[in-house]
């Protein structure tokens, strides 16, 4: 009987154990054969979907292009795979970059936490197949980082490691391992360069290749890359976009709240200081109980690699952003641009308050945590040593991803590898209050002497406005 019992109680776990560990996310890792099928299929097209985080954890944002004669912003959500019952949201179409398609945006909302949905945007062929969005607890969560996707150029030979196809298999096959090992990750952020030239509808297509992108919500700063071109008006569709009184063209920052979390998403690649503020302010202003404020930003601020040493992220973007992000009290700020992993003791400014090393925990401590995520896209391998690290991988050939585990009072960064999943480097904070102390005499002073950067920038700004309108 005991040994009939044990087998029984055996069975019962491993049912668990196997029911436990499958993924919620349909994203299967491909072999090389099976990713460059599945991207010639694809790659002629545009007309792949983007979602978007949306303002809050009840709404995500859907953006596609669509034939012009036939563009309708128009999204079917269902708890019912057949799509009956189904709720219709109705957004906006703009123009696009092509003359003969447009750009249909869509915000769904009223989405409920742990909840299967069904839902179907309407395409030139009528509606789409039908694609399922499971919601995650709108209390603790995972949220991903992977930095610096940068889909490349066609141009680059297919045999190439970093070819347009290649890069979209790495970038396919980097989330298939995050989101298998983590299938309760609830949105993606990518602290900029999504794409190379940021000029190009086939790096956008790629970039949206991946079958677990109709299933994962994305939260896509502006980097560099990005800059170059116009694309990414096009191609995304982010919330509470921040355009203030002097970003220009692509230029804008933007926020999401989800569950207790703020995030504040800069756009680095503008010295527009008085309007990085501005948003920062109006954001912690509508968000006064968010326990957790995460800024996420591209350039390596207090980063890994050869920001070290690098005038314009040591100086000029320094001083741009570490006031903001001090003086609003922010937790953790999420880096890129490197291509290099690397994590910082808690910081203020350029200096270290104190330690957080590997795998400890800290009870409210003072100062910010930078993590700097490395790259799909091109590997550096540098060995560049900065006081200020408490975590270095120096095996950046190798695609790395960091989970960010709310859970309770604890944020826990868990930084692993792409390929295998091994864990590299965690750090535990512990916030025993949603109290923030931006309001504090030095943070107050900081801001009032903040005003000369800001006059600064907004010079700087209106130069680079002005040699971008002519150039
Ligand atoms: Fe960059």
């Amino acid at each position: 009987m005991k040994k009939v019992i044990a087998i029984l109680l055996g069975t019962a776990m491993l049912l668990q154990l196997s029911i436990g560990s499958t993924a919620a996310y349909d994203a299967p890792k491909l072999e090389k054969d099976e990713w460059d099928m599945y991207y010639e299929s694809l790659i002629e097209e545009n007309t792949l979907p983007t979602l978007n985080v949306g303002a809050d954890q009840t709404q995500v944002n859907l953006c596609w292009h669509c034939d012009k004669d036939k563009a309708e912003a128009k999204v079917e959500v269902s708890t019912n795979s057949d799509m009956s019952d189904a709720k219709t949201f109705v957004g906006t179409t703009t123009a696009s970059e092509n003359d003969t398609q447009l750009v249909c945006r869509v915000t769904v909302t009223g989405l409920k936490e742990k909840t299967t949905y069904y839902y179907r945007w309407h395409t030139e062929n009528g509606w789409s197949e039908a694609e399922k969005y499971e919601t995650k607890s709108f209390g603790d969560h995972k949220a991903l980082v992977v930095g610096d996707i940068q889909i490349a150029e066609e141009e680059r030979p297919a045999e190439s490691e970093i070819s347009q196809i290649n890069i979209g298999r790495n970038w396919n096959n980097v989330l298939a391992t995050a989101l298998t090992q983590n299938p309760d990750i609830a949105y993606l952020v990518s602290p900029g360069d999504n794409t190379s030239t940021g000029n190009t509808v086939k790096e956008w297509q790629t970039l949206l290749m991946p079958k677990a992108l109709r299933q994962l919500p994305m939260a896509l700063a502006i980097g560099n890359h990005d800059k170059k071109g116009m694309m990414y008006n096009y191609y995304t569709s982010m919330p509470n976009e921040y355009y203030g009184n002097f970003f220009a063209g692509l230029d804008r920052d933007f926020w999401f709240r989800y569950g207790d979390v703020l995030y504040l998403f800069y756009d680095s690649t503008s010295g527009n200081a008085p309007d990085h503020m501005a948003m920062t302010k109006e954001a912690v202003k509508l968000n006064p109980d968010a326990k957790w404020r995460i800024g996420v930003v591209h350039h390596g601020i207090n980063g890994a690699g050869d920001c070290i040493g690098d005038a314009e992220t040591e100086i000029l973007l320094s001083t741009i952003f570490t006031p903001i992000f001090d003086s609003y009290d922010l937790d953790l700020v999420i880096t890129g641009h490197t291509h290099s992993q690397g994590r910082s003791h808690f910081m203020k400014g350029r200096k270290v308050l104190s330690p957080a090393e590997s795998g400890k925990t800290y009870t409210d401590p003072e100062g910010i945590v930078y993590l700097n995520s490395n790259s799909v896209c091109e590997k550096v391998i540098m060995d560049y040593e900065a006081d200020y690290l408490a975590y270095s991988f120096l095996e950046n050939d190798i695609t790395t991803y960091t989970t960010l585990d709310f859970k309770g009072n604890t944020l826990i960064l868990e930084t692993r590898r792409g390929d295998t999943g091994e864990l590299l480097d965690s750090v535990t904070i512990e916030r025993t209050t949603a109290e923030h102390n931006e309001n504090s005499f030095g943070n107050v002073m900081t801001r009032i002497g903040y005003k000369v950067i800001e006059a600064l920038g907004f010079i700087y700004t209106m130069i680079d406005n002005l040699v971008r309108k002519f150039s």
